[in-house]
């Protein structure tokens, strides 16, 4: 009986070194979602607070377990012991006072500079440089705003998140574009529940809440300043000013993700979001480009395109015409999105739809299809595309675009109230539509 729990004890102690290093064996730093790996002010004073943190209660973890063990082993019972029971003290003032004020320390310790990163973070800095007026080349700027820090509404709906940029006028969803090395000011709020808004390797975590307005900064990458000083740079000059663009472009441009922090329902898990951080140029062609929006697939004006909508559909011909009667029409996807440029696709219940097609996933981040080099996998957005009008509620359960109120494509019905859900053709046309809006 004895060997056969020796042996248990054995292979117990002998598996759970096996899975703690299995474990640590899966641990890499430098994944998307990694706080280690920091690209940026917020995230890299969290970090530190996170790493003091460990030290403090790692010292006190061997501390404490090094008493333990100490114990443990010099006083554990031996065979044949003959030795009294080692004396029996509780209540040592000494010790317990002792206890308490070291205990004191310590959380003074972390709470000092805890306090003082809340304050960080909750403080959107002025920094010259990253007021909009002075990197922001687009038009149609109020002259305060250029005083001002990018700001972008961030707001959360199930499942899925808005961002609005009330200074230039556009609104996205799921994919935040960002300039690198500035300052953007963020708003959060919520439409139904409370959401969290996460962008590991940024910043996070702050919650969005309904009724109420959180703010927080962000920043990907260091600015000038920050940059020549960790480099141990001084001074100004074109020279160094190309360094520290290489390092913006090295180092911080690039697409990261996000990802929804407090449980939400049931597809909490596929509420995902992404930031691109780009140069001051490419932020201002995106801008542009959100803005123009889009025309029709063949070139008319859109009062053109609606007449013959109206009067003559079936002179609407093509993949992207027949796309985008479905769009207004049958498939119901105007009545909740917008898609600049088009006057009557303002629905705002679903997600802003201007190019969609330049979007590298779609359903809140859930179905990529960035290709490993950075660019779009056609074929793969298209089969996103299509799986997501196609089965909805299998690929986000609980949806809105399945069972809206007012119905969504879940309850399409024919003229004798029988269910009439969109043909495998039509699910295909309505996603080569949305793949041209680019
Ligand atoms: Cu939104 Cu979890």
């Amino acid at each position: 009986m004895k060997t056969i729990s020796n042996g248990f004890c054995r292979f117990i102690q002998y598996f759970s070194a096996l899975i703690v290093v299995a474990f640590l064996g899966g641990c890499n730093l430098d994944t998307r979602m990694s706080t280690f790996v920091t690209k940026g002010p917020i995230a890299e004073e969290q970090l530190n607070l996170f790493m003091l943190t460990v030290w403090v209660t790692g010292i006190i973890f061997v501390i404490v377990g090094g008493v333990f063990v100490y114990a443990v082993i010099k006083f554990r019972e031996r065979p044949n012991d003959d030795r009294p029971m080692p004396s029996q003290g509780h209540g040592n003032p000494l010790v317990e006072i002792g206890l308490i004020g070291a205990s004191i320390l310590l959380l003074a310790i972390i709470a000092v500079p805890t306090l003082r990163a809340i304050w960080f973070t909750q403080e959107t800095p002025d920094d010259p440089e990253s007021r909009l007026g002075a990197w922001y080349q687009g038009d149609d700027l109020a002259e305060e705003e250029a005083e001002n820090p990018l700001i972008i509404k961030v707001i959360g709906y199930q499942w899925w998140w808005a961002f609005e940029y009330p200074q230039l006028g556009i609104t996205t969803a799921n994919e935040m574009i960002i300039p690198a090395g500035k300052v953007v000011h963020l708003e959060l709020r919520s439409i139904d529940v409370i959401h969290s808004f996460w962008l590991p390797r940024i910043a996070g975590k702050v919650d969005l809440i309904p009724g109420r307005t959180n703010s927080m900064w962000i920043q990907a990458g260091d600015n000038f300043a920050k940059w020549k000083e960790k480099q141990g740079l001084e001074g100004e000059g074109p020279e160094l000013r190309q360094d520290y663009a290489k390092y913006l472009e090295e180092e911080i441009h690039d697409y990261y993700y996000g990802q929804c922090a407090e449980y939400c329902g049931e597809s909490h898990a596929r509420m995902l979001f992404r930031t691109t951080a780009v140069d001051d140029q490419a932020f201002a062609e995106w801008v542009a480009d959100e803005k123009a929006g889009h025309g029709t697939p063949d070139g008319k004006s859109w009062d053109e395109w609606y007449a013959a909508y109206e009067e003559t559909p079936e002179e609407l011909t093509g993949d992207l015409n027949e796309g985008l009667k479905l769009f207004m029409g049958r498939a119901k996807c105007a009545t909740c999105h917008t898609v600049n440029g088009n006057p009557r696709a303002v629905g705002v219940a679903g997600p802003n739809l201007t190019n969609i097609g330049s979007r590298q996933s779609i359903a809140a981040g859930w179905l990529n299809h960035r290709a490993e080099d950075g660019s779009i996998d056609v074929e793969k957005q298209y089969d996103n595309l299509y799986k997501w009008i196609h089965e909805p509620e299998v690929v986000k359960p609980g949806n809105l675009m399945w069972k809206a109120n007012g119905g969504g494509i879940g309850e399409l019905i024919d003229e004798h109230g029988e269910p009439a859900l969109l043909t495998d053709e039509e699910v295909s046309k309505l996603s080569l539509y949305l793949q041209s809006l680019k």
